[in-house]
């Protein structure tokens, strides 16, 4: 007995020690999720959920309350106006939404839903709330940028008592079909499905009902517990306006790939999230927050998001915007079910539903139809702008840390940089260099002279980034708090008087962006001669603009309080990032008259459109290998969203990086679209001059072959400006033909520029399997090699801790300048190289763009842009848009570029015909011979010419002869 009591208490101890070590090894993740709502937290989202339950356990049986009445139904130039009738309850009372489908030039239809008593303000708020009565509508004054004509040419096709069917689009190829009883649409190119709306019957409009006070000892019931106040985490949320949430399902019939709705930390192919083995239990959600710790494979939000999603199968493309910015959540099922068999042999295919659930606003849904990957950025980017040409600078590495303690810290990591020959243009300055957390102040011991910093910074071209929050300190004597809480300018709270919090200065007021009286405010405070201590090459960094208060529900603003115009918080949460990102850009744009550059500002927070103000960065993730590999799908995801200028931090926020993992994540950073290195306030410093070698080799390689492709990437972000081309491209993006490319999340190709990267993202990895999506040749970049590739099939490539693995895909030319400098401001008239990867067919084609990187004056055509090719043995180089470049007036940027030219000339896979001591050179009527150096393929590596000093001028027609 004794022994077995002995035994069994043995036993109880072991036990309770690994529960108790669970806990401790878990907390990270376990209790930063917990500060969060999961789904049935969140009464609209558990509400909407169980109304889908519900219509599925139905069945058939399942009839959506939600008709057209027929007699409202007209096409007029464009656009369908039609009434929905919502019958609420069983004695067939009904309620009435507008409903407005509007087909656009550009083949996208929008299909618009608001409810008639809420539009005309017939609505009673409880709680002497002042908040606006209607459902938020002024989303796309701030979203959408174009696109909206509409296409006249949209013809009715069919029509009876039971459905409409619109057909529209370039050549009429799209067709709606709208049935009215229960409303859904189908959404059809060339004959067949491709989005459905309402297909499962969860479209759910929650309409205004006057709160029926329960008598004493009655419970709501569990359906109404969460309509009229909600407590989460200790915070009660008062609902003055009930429930308002809305619902729809969407399906993309035989697609099974979705992708998009960042920001999560999840897989590049979303995963479906109603449970089951390997799926998430919560849906992905949207509503941007401080999410501190943030863990990896979840749905939960983050920082940011844009609720634009694109589905794809074998050739096809099809997508869906939801331009809403309230809580959002965005369940994801598969399955074979619901495909209509006559539709091109569907029916054995996997189909991807998805159910979109919205706290408030308006039901207001974009579809495009494709068919490629390119179509759906193009035509998104089109509504919602495209990302801005950036400073050149900001694509080179911007150096971070919280904190650069004092203005002598600064040039003293400057000077350190220059002694080690490590490039870099930027120098970031966080929180601490402020007068206790008084944005537009310095600290007056630690940055004394930020002036003399500045200038130092710019002897090499440098920039200094300096972090502005919206949160503004309340401390007598502040002038920015006063000036703004005098001028009205902040947020309210829910009695509409100022609202306070707590952020890093402790109690603070939060600048409301949605006014444009604290817009234009907000530009006053960047005047150089207010923001004392800024020089031209002062640039700003915006962050906590979910916006983050750290004694708010879920550390955030509560849902009633009130902004300009009485929104609630509610209706506009996911746009408050934004807002506030678009008044320092305008700030920007206005510091001093007469001076036109282009804006630099990093934000944290984000929303559709968010690309045409600056980067983003993926915030505070950790020093770990997991996060460096989760940045690259993050990354991918962002392009895909129209909004490629993204970057996480290198090295890792949180945490002290081992070195191996310092080095592999400046190699995967310099492939990022924006490239900074940054750690915590509590973090070792690890600028890489610190690491000792080879550490500080292998960083320093990276950032060097950054700054050689420059020309590269900026040409990237012309292709992105120009139809909103991912700068870092995946698989299915490039080939959307290859199904088994799909899914891959952790390789991309730069660009046009036909380099594939694949970063390693693991310890102690020697080597990466990279997928090789075609029958093209695949070079080396660093040796040349011809890879033993198959289409389809898995490479190996070793990649020893010095070596990235980065392929050149044949029948490319990769524009490069190779003169290491200190920044890329001292390389801006530096001669060129042509690195040409030769296809199997002896053909390549390249694009380079470039301007003065920091001016508007491209928009004046003061730009080079020229399509290289090569093809029957002749390389060339034309103007790419057929301009006649003799005809341009010239500016001081472009005089200058005159005098810069091609200089050398590398030729990869050269044809042995190419084997000469020389070549003829011909541009602008003169003809004149350049060196050849011939290199015969030797043990798998690719024969290769070299030219030097080709002195054919970079913005000029020239042709070589190679044989
Ligand atoms: C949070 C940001 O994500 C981080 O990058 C920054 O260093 C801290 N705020 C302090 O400003």
């Amino acid at each position: 007995m004794r022994s077995t009591i002995g035994r069994s208490s043995g036993w109880t101890a072991l036990l309770f020690l690994l529960g108790a070590l669970a806990v401790l090894l878990q907390p990270a993740a376990a209790v930063k999720e917990n500060d969060f709502k999961k789904c049935h937290q969140s009464g609209f989202c558990k509400r909407n959920r169980a109304y889908a339950d519900n219509a599925a356990s139905q069945g058939s049986n399942w009839n959506s309350p939600y008709t057209v009445i027929p007699e409202t139904t007209s096409l007029n130039a464009g656009q369908i106006q039609a009434t929905i009738i919502k019958t609420i309850n069983e004695k067939g009372e009904t309620v009435r939404l507008p409903l407005t489908i509007s087909f656009l030039q550009s083949g996208t239809a929008r299909v618009t839903v608001d409810e008639e008593k809420r539009q005309k303000k017939e609505i009673v708020l409880r709680d002497n709330s002042a908040a606006r009565k209607e459902r938020y509508n002024e989303v796309e004054d701030w979203v959408i940028v174009g696109g909206l004509e509409l296409d006249h040419t949209a013809k009715i096709s069919f029509q009876d008592k039971t459905q409409v069917n619109v057909q529209y689009g370039p050549e009429s190829k799209y067709e709606a079909v709208i049935k009215f009883s229960p409303f859904e649409i189908d959404f059809k190119r060339d004959g067949a499905s491709h989005v459905k709306f309402n297909d499962r019957g969860l479209l759910n409009v929650e309409h205004w009902r006057p709160k029926i006070e329960n008598k004493e000892g009655e419970e709501a019931s569990d359906d109404e517990s969460t309509w009229w106040d909600e407590t989460f985490g200790g915070n009660t949320d008062s609902k003055p306006r009930g429930p308002e949430s809305l619902a729809l399902d969407i399906t993309f019939p035989g697609y099974e790939h979705v992708f998009g709705i960042p920001e999560h930390t999840g897989p590049l192919s979303l995963k479906q999230t109603r449970g089951g083995e390997g799926n998430y239990e919560e849906p992905y959600r949207m509503y941007n927050s401080d999410v501190f710790e943030y863990i990896l494979d979840s749905p939960m939000t983050l920082y940011g998001s844009i609720p634009f999603m694109q589905a794809h199968r074998k050739d096809s493309s099809v997508g869906v915007f939801w331009l809403n910015v309230a809580e959002t959540w965005v369940d994801i099922t598969k399955g074979k079910d619901n495909v209509n068999p006559l539709s091109l042999g569907l029916k054995s295919k996997t189909s991807t539903h998805t159910h979109w659930i919205s706290e408030a606003g308006l039901l207001d849904v974009f579809v495009f139809m494709g068919p490629t990957p390119a179509d759906l950025t193009k035509a998104y980017g089109e509504l919602t702008g495209f990302t801005a040409m950036p400073q050149e600078f900001a694509l080179g590495y911007h150096q971070c840390r919280w904190n650069y303690i004092s203005d002598d810290d600064v040039k003293d990591v400057d000077r350190k940089m220059d002694k080690s020959k490590i490039p870099y243009d930027v120098i970031w300055l966080d929180i601490e260099y402020t007068d206790g957390k008084k944005y537009f102040t310095w600290d007056p011991h630690s940055f004394q002279d930020p002036v003399s910093m500045g200038e130092q910074l710019d002897a090499h071209g440098r920039k200094l980034v300096v972090i502005i929050d919206p949160h503004i300190k309340n401390e007598d004597g502040y002038k920015i708090v006063s000036e703004m809480t005098s001028k009205d300018l902040a947020v309210h709270n829910k009695e509409d008087k100022l609202y306070e919090g707590w952020c890093w200065p402790g109690s603070s007021h939060w600048v409301d962006c949605f006014n444009p009286k604290a817009i234009e405010w907000w530009k006053t405070l960047f005047k150089y001669d207010y923001f004392k201590g800024t020089l031209e090459n002062t640039f700003i960094w915006n962050d906590m603009n979910e916006p983050s208060v750290f004694n708010g529900p879920e550390t955030t603003m509560p849902k009633d309080n009130l902004h300009f115009g009485n929104w609630e918080h509610r209706d506009i949460h996911n746009l408050n990032g934004l807002t506030f990102h678009n008044a320092t850009f305008e700030a920007l744009l206005s510091r001093k008259k007469g001076e036109l550059r282009r804006p630099f500002v990093l934000t944290r927070s984000f929303y559709a459109g968010s690309q045409r103000l600056g980067a983003m960065w993926t915030g505070d993730n950790q020093a770990e290998w997991s996060h460096l590999e989760a940045s690259i799908p993050m990354i991918l995801n962002q392009g895909l969203a129209g909004f490629p200028f993204a970057g996480a931090d290198v090295g890792g926020f949180f945490g002290n990086p081992e070195k191996d993992l310092i080095a592999r994540w400046y190699q995967a950073g310099a492939f990022y679209p924006f490239f900074r290195g940054h750690a915590h306030i509590d973090a070792r410093r690890r600028e890489p001059y610190l690491l000792g070698e080879p550490y500080t080799q292998i960083v320093t390689a990276a950032l060097r072959l950054r700054y050689s492709l420059l020309p590269a990437w900026y040409t990237a972000f012309y292709q992105a400006n120009r139809d909103g081309s991912p700068i870092l491209r995946p698989m299915f993006w490039t080939h959307p033909s290859e199904e088994a490319g799909f899914a891959i999340e952790d390789q991309a190709f730069v660009g046009s520029t036909g380099l594939l990267v694949k970063p390693v993202v693991q310890k102690d990895k020697e080597s990466v399997e990279i997928w090789i999506p075609d029958d093209e040749v695949y070079y080396d970049y660093f040796t040349y090699q011809v890879q033993k590739t198959h289409k389809g099939k898995h490479l190996t490539v070793a990649a020893p801790l010095d070596r990235i693995p980065l392929l050149m895909r044949g029948g490319h030319m990769i524009p490069r300048r190779d003169i290491p400098r200190r920044s890329s401001a001292m390389m801006r008239f530096d001669d060129y190289t042509l690195v040409v990867a030769v296809s199997k067919t002896g053909t390549a084609e390249g694009e380079l763009y470039v301007d003065d990187g920091d001016s508007f004056d491209h928009e004046q055509g003061q730009y080079i842009h020229r399509k290289f090719s090569l093809s029957d043995n002749t390389l060339t180089s034309v103007d790419a848009e057929g301009r006649d470049t003799n005809a341009i007036k010239a500016g001081e940027w472009l005089k200058n570029m005159g005098e810069v030219r091609v200089d050398k000339i590398v030729i990869v896979g050269a044809s042995s015909a190419w084997n000469q001591k020389e070549v003829q050179v011909e541009s602008d009527g003169e003809t004149w011979t350049a060196k050849v150096h011939y290199t015969a393929a030797k043990g798998g590596r690719a024969a290769f010419a070299t030219m030097g000093r080709v002195g054919a001028k970079i913005g000029a027609d020239w042709s070589v002869k190679l044989a």
